[in-house]
């Protein structure tokens, strides 16, 4: 059995108004399905040949986590982290406690936050990945690049493995910068799609290796961890030794046992409001709209509205997000950009 290990402590800003420090993106219903990402991806690895999930989040989110599982009928561990140390922590925390539980589990550990439209296709590459971690490498899912994002890591893909449609990770640079994107993305280098397929002992190996204060800081807050109803809380002042670092940056960029299996399904992180709206279905004008909206001579553009009645005359290639106490109004192309603002109210108070 694989134990899928759902990191969902993130923050999401650059999805405001709609994902917000007290909800952020991955519990939100932004697809059509009626569901949240963090659900979807319950959904995904709840079938045959998975174990029941562990989930890393916040323990501001342990009642919306919970309520979600609650939803699909699905249980599990949720372990709560007392303050947000970005993704090497959690990630550490979920192969402690998969391996506390099976000494020789091997993991998949997902994002909470991502879009996938081949689902089949997903589980079928996850366990052609798991066939390959068996025998140590930290695998990846590779995805071909639509463009030199600076949102993503970067996979130059190595030999071929023994292994059913694996290959050795040659390099792994995360967010470089455009002009390395640009060369990365000619060079024809892959996007790191985000979910991690491991050995647990294998994974702990590389974090004692590369990540040491991570692994420590880990294991001393699961090991003084508390059980309180359905929830593993672990202990805030061995937690907050952790350094902040991504896996990414702390194991991927270091690791010599890596590999990758390209994806052969569709992916979007819906990382910004143009990601939203490129995975959406558009209307003969190009536009998305959702909730009481109308426009008029308006294209390519997606507009929501939580509630508020919303109307666009005359505009192409935007994005207008109303909420009951927040509108966004963004050039399509610069939605990037709405982190840098997020950032910018919270220092105007
Ligand atoms: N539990 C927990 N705690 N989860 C976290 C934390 C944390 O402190 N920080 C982030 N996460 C979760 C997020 O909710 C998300 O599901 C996942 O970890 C990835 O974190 P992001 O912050 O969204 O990472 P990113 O998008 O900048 O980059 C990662 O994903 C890209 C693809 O979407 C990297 O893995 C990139 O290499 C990759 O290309
Ligand atoms: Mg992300």
């Amino acid at each position: 059995l694989i134990t899928p290990v759902i990191m969902a402590g993130g923050a999401g800003t650059r999805l405001w108004p709609i994902s917000r420090e007290t909800m952020p993106k991955q519990f939100i219903a932004i697809m059509d399905d009626g569901i949240s990402t963090f659900q979807a991806t319950l959904r995904r690895v709840s079938g045959k040949g998975f174990a029941a999930p562990i989930v890393v989040t916040s323990n501001d989110f342990r009642f919306v986590v919970a309520e979600q599982m609650l939803q699909l009928g699905i249980t599990g561990e949720i372990v709560l982290e007392p303050e947000r140390r970005d993704s090497a922590a959690a990630v550490a925390v979920g192969a402690l406690i998969a391996a506390q539980a099976e000494p020789d589990a091997i993991c998949l550990m997902l994002a909470a936050d991502h879009v996938i439209d081949n689902e089949a296709a997903f589980v079928a590459d996850c366990v052609k990945a798991a066939r390959a971690a068996e025998s140590g490498l930290i695998m990846t899912l590779g995805i071909v690049p639509d463009g030199p994002s600076t949102a993503y890591g970067y996979i130059a893909t190595g030999e071929a493995l023994p292994h059913d449609g694996a290959f050795t990770i040659q390099q792994f640079v995360e967010k470089p910068d455009t002009e390395t994107a640009q060369r990365y993305v000619a060079d024809g280098l892959v996007w790191n799609s985000g979910n991690f397929v491991f050995h647990a002992p294998s994974m702990l190996e590389e974090l004692a290796a590369h990540a040491p204060q991570v692994l420590e800081a880990a294991r001393t807050a699961v090991h003084l961890g508390k059980r309180d109803l359905d929830f593993l809380r672990l202990d805030a002042d061995a937690f907050a030794k952790a350094p902040r670092i991504s896996i990414d940056y702390a194991v991927m960029e270091k690791t010599r046992r890596a590999g990758v299996i390209p994806a052969s399904f569709g992916w979007s992180d819906v990382g910004t409001w143009d990601s939203v709206y490129t995975v959406k279905n558009a209307d003969e004008q190009g536009n998305v709209l959702e909730g009481p909206v109308s426009v008029l001579d308006t294209q390519n553009s997606l507009i929501r509205s939580e509630g508020t009645l919303t109307t666009v005359i005359g505009l192409a290639n935007v994005v207008v997000v109303t909420t009951p106490d927040a509108v966004l109004i963004a050039d399509r192309a610069q939605t990037g950009k709405v982190k840098e603002l997020v950032s910018q109210l919270r220092d105007q108070g």
